[in-house]
Formats: structure tokens, sequence, C-alpha cells
């Protein structure tokens, strides 16, 4: 491996995901939940973007300065291409961790974000970050953090050790690096066949192996193969952030907000009789032996006041942006599912399948009397938030001002579906984020945009698209064989697409 990588797998390049809790808007959103300001957000940064397709999308539906960074010289250039596209003016550079933190072209941030970074890169770049916090984050700016957390991962460590070791030992040189990581899950198969003592006391790593499987292996390589991968306690994060004035607020998943998903009420009991924050937060993992932590810190944080909070019950909009048909009532976190209960959440989406944008203050007015406490009606949209079914929208000036980025950038990643089925979202100039548009629906949307208005059209033009690249339509988790079927597919596909999801995606900006 050539120095520059800092043993970060560079073999071959990361998945194209797209991030929402990397958009401030949806951090306002979660601290407003508890009750800390969040600043009027105008610079932002992204360290370690990957493919860039997060930075490219906030940037091109914000109002927002965007400015990022990754190593891997051939994502850069991809991040790059989707700026030109959208035209907006972000800066992406193609530096390491260390030499961006040193350049002097850098404004102040309001904002930084880091999402699948920390657990996977060396000390010394984790102090970079931490340096570069201190220096570059403003008082009052926000954090936003991801990375693997023990004690979820804790009986999976020692057999990443035996991956890696596999690497160094047994994978065959001339193979390609994604062989290699084939290979090894096969070795593991093979492992775990012989009943080892190991899986005995730690029978949740064949459920690990088996979820490996049905993952991508460019996602794979970068997840297990770097040479550092380092899940943390939560005390571990406090302690790295000490010098950095940064205070942990709370989750960036909303469903973490809300107690009942995560945590039982006699686990919420005692957590409560705990009474330092830190320990209590920890406690919390272990309760629910969380492996992944989405977190938002904000450095020397200040209480929302009055009118802030008045203000955004009156300003602050959300719109629906899934169809009703398509949300379940239905929560499935670490508890296992839960039921919402249909008295709150019908009226909510009932009133909201207008696809209207509304604040707190008009959804609690035009619900009057169907008996819903103001308390029931709040948490109902967090939770929405939460699933994924509703988005906050952003001031309307920057919708104006964003719309012809956003168009661009639309087209863009349309025309990429074309060739592959790497992208699945689209930037909305009214949210300020990503949408989930699958490829199929982009195809449509693509031949929508050429002036074609009948669904025959949308559908002979995708299968020519799938068609000319060897892709088959997947239904239900199944590859759909013959050209039939999957005519059959798309043709069903197109009339939801005109019915349910063209008039969602007017509203959204995105038609
Ligand atoms: C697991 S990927 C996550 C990418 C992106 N944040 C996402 O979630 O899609 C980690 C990324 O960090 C970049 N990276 C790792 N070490 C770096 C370093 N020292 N300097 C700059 N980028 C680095 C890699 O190139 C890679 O794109």
């Amino acid at each position: 491996m050539s120095d520059w990588t800092e043993g970060y797998f560079t073999d071959v390049g990361y998945t194209f995901g797209y991030y929402r809790e990397l958009n401030p808007l949806h951090a306002k959103i979660a601290l407003q939940d508890y009750n800390v300001a969040c600043p009027e957000v105008r610079s932002a940064c992204e360290l370690g973007f990957g493919q860039g397709l997060s930075v490219n999308i906030h940037a091109a539906a914000s109002t927002v300065q965007w400015y990022g960074t990754d190593f891997m010289p051939e994502q850069t250039a991809f991040a790059q291409k989707m700026a030109a596209a959208s035209g907006v003016h972000v800066q992406l550079c193609n530096d390491s961790f260390e030499s961006f933190a040193k350049r002097k072209d850098l404004p102040d941030f309001d904002f930084i974000g880091l999402h699948g970074i920390w657990s996977w890169i060396s000390n010394n770049n984790r102090r970079v970050i931490v340096d570069f916090l201190k220096k570059k984050l403003k008082p009052g700016g926000v954090l936003y953090i991801s990375y693997n957390t023990l004690p979820g991962w804790a009986d999976f460590l020692s057999l990443r050790h035996l991956m890696t070791q596999y690497m160094v030992s047994t994978a065959d040189p001339r193979q390609h690096r994604l062989e290699q990581v084939r290979e090894c899950i096969a070795f593991l198969d093979r492992f775990l066949a012989t009943n080892p003592g190991f899986a005995l006391v730690n029978p949740n790593i064949r459920n690990r192996l088996k979820s490996m499987h049905k993952k991508d292996a460019h996602y794979l390589a970068h997840e297990y193969f770097n040479r550092d991968w380092y899940p943390m306690h939560f005390t571990d994060i406090v302690q790295w952030f000490q010098s950095t004035q940064l205070e942990y607020i709370c989750s960036a998943r909303y469903l973490y907000h809300i107690n009942g998903f995560n945590i039982s009420s006699e686990q919420e009991a005692f957590l409560q009789s705990i009474t330092d924050p830190v320990f209590r937060e920890s406690v919390n993992d272990f309760m629910i032996n969380r492996q992944f932590r989405w977190d938002y810190w904000v450095k020397e944080p200040r209480e929302m006041n009055k009118k802030e909070r008045e203000s955004i019950l009156q300003n602050q909009q959300y719109i629906l942006t899934m169809p009703v048909s398509e949300v379940s009532l239905q929560v499935t976190e670490a508890l296992g599912k839960v039921d919402l209960e249909p008295e709150i959440y019908k009226p909510i989406l009932e009133l909201m399948s207008d696809y209207q944008p509304r604040t707190l203050r008009q959804i609690e007015e035009e619900l009057q009397g169907k008996t819903l406490k103001f308390k029931q009606l709040y948490q109902g949209i967090v939770v929405l938030l939460g699933k994924g079914c509703m988005e906050p929208v952003q001031a309307e000036e920057s919708m104006h001002q964003t719309k012809a980025q956003t168009e661009g950038l639309n087209a863009f990643l349309c025309n990429q579906s074309k060739a592959s089925n790497d992208i699945a979202f689209l930037s909305s100039p009214l949210t300020g984020g990503g949408i989930a548009v699958s490829r199929v629906e982009q195809l449509f949307l693509q031949n929508f945009r050429q002036g074609q208005r009948e669904t025959q059209q949308w559908v002979e033009y995708a299968w020519q698209q799938l068609s000319a690249g060897g892709s088959k339509v997947v239904k239900e988790g199944h590859i759909l064989n013959s050209p039939e079927e999957n005519l059959a597919e798309l043709h069903s596909l197109a009339a939801r697409f005109a019915k349910e999801r063209l008039p969602m995606l007017r509203v959204l900006g995105i038609v």
C-alpha cells in the first residue's frame, strides 16, 4: 500500500450513500427537540465525503456555502463532476485531513459533519480532526459524527482480527481486492461450519456473517478491511473531545429521542436514576447493545429562548415525503416492532397527504376537534420525521435561489441512472436535502422531462435503458428474468409513479 493511504482501503471506491443527518436543517430539528439553539448555518464542511453525494445534494439544495475533502482521487473527481453539473460554488478538495486542516483558504464553520470516518482512521488522524474542530468550528457550531460503538461490536472484534490476519497471511496477492474480500468471507463460512468454540460463546457471529453476504463488496472492503477499525465506547469519545468545548446533545436519529422504541419503560426508569449524563448515556448503549451512533454535538451550547421556540412552532414547516399508502404504522427499532397509535398518526397523515407544507401550529389548528393533545401531535411529527416519511422544509428564499442548481444536479443523477443503479436519491430545493428516488423512477423522470407524458412511453424508455446494460427489474428482492415479467412490473411501477410519486415530486421541486 502506498504512503498517502494512511492504512485506509483505497483499492476500490466506496458506495454512493446519502445521509440526511449531514443536512444542517436536520440538525436544527434535532437540537430543537432538546431545547438547544442551532446557529444560522452559512458555512459547512464535510470531512471524508466519499463519492460526494451528500455534500453535493446539500450544497445544491441550500444556500449554505459547503466545503469538504476526501483523499481518494476518483471519488473527488466524481464529486466535482456533480458540483459542475449543479453549477453550485462548493469547494471539494482532494486533500488528506492533515493537509486540508492546514489550508489557509477555509472559513470558520457553523456545521462540520463526518459520517463513517472516525472508526476507520488512525489516532493521528483523529488528533488532526479534534484539532480542526477546536480551531474551525465556531462557538455554537454543530458537529455531526457517526461511529462504530461498543459494546455492540464487542463480539465481532476478534473475528475482524481473524479477517485481517487472513488478508495478511492467506489472501492471494494476484487477486483483485474485491475478490480477496469475497474469498475471506467464504473462508469464514468454512470456519463457522466447523462449529468453533468462539461461535458457541458468540452465537450472534453467525448472523453477522449472514448479513455480510447481503452487502455490496465495496462496502465490505471499506467497512472491515482497513488497517484501522476501532469501535469506541461513548466515554472514549467524550475523552477525545475533552479539549474542544463540544458537548454531546442528542442522537441525529429522531427515533432515539422517544422512549418506547429502543428502551423499555423499566430501562428508562433505571437510566433516570443515574445522575451523571455521560455515565447514563454509556449505560444506555449497553441497554441497546448499540453498535453505531449518529450524534450531534455543539460547541458551547446555549438554550433556546422563548422567542426562538415560538418562532419554530410558527414558522418551521414540514412536508410528507412518502405516499400515505406506503407509510406503515409500525416502527422497528431495538425493541422490535412497535405499533403506532392510529388515533394519533392517521389524522396527521390524512391531513398531510395533500403534500402541502405546514407548521406545527397549522397542523394543530387544522386538526382541532380530533382530540389530539399538542404533545401527541409533536411526538407524532418527530416519529414521522424519524421514520423518514416526513422532512422539514427550508426557508422560502432558499428554495427559489437553489431551484436551478438542484435541476442541474438531478439531471446529472438521472442520466447516471441509465448505466447504473448506484444512486437512489435526488435533491429537493424544498427540503434542502435528498429524497429517495429509485433508478427506475429516475428513468421515468428523465423521459418525463424529455416531454413524454404517457406511462407506456416511460416503460419503453426505462426498459430500453435497463436492457441495453443487461439490467433487470428487482421485485420484492427477486430479479425478474423474462422481458414480459420486467415489462409487467415496469407498467405497474409507472402507474404508481404517475398517480402517487409524480405529484409529490412536483411539490418537492424535483419535477
Ligand atoms: C467509509 S468511507 C465514508 C464516505 C462517506 N462519508 C460516506 O459515508 O459515504 C470513508 C472515506 O474517508 C476517506 N478518508 C479516509 N481517510 C482519509 C484521510 N486521511 N483524509 C481524507 N480522506 C480520508 C476515504 O477516502 C473514504 O471515502
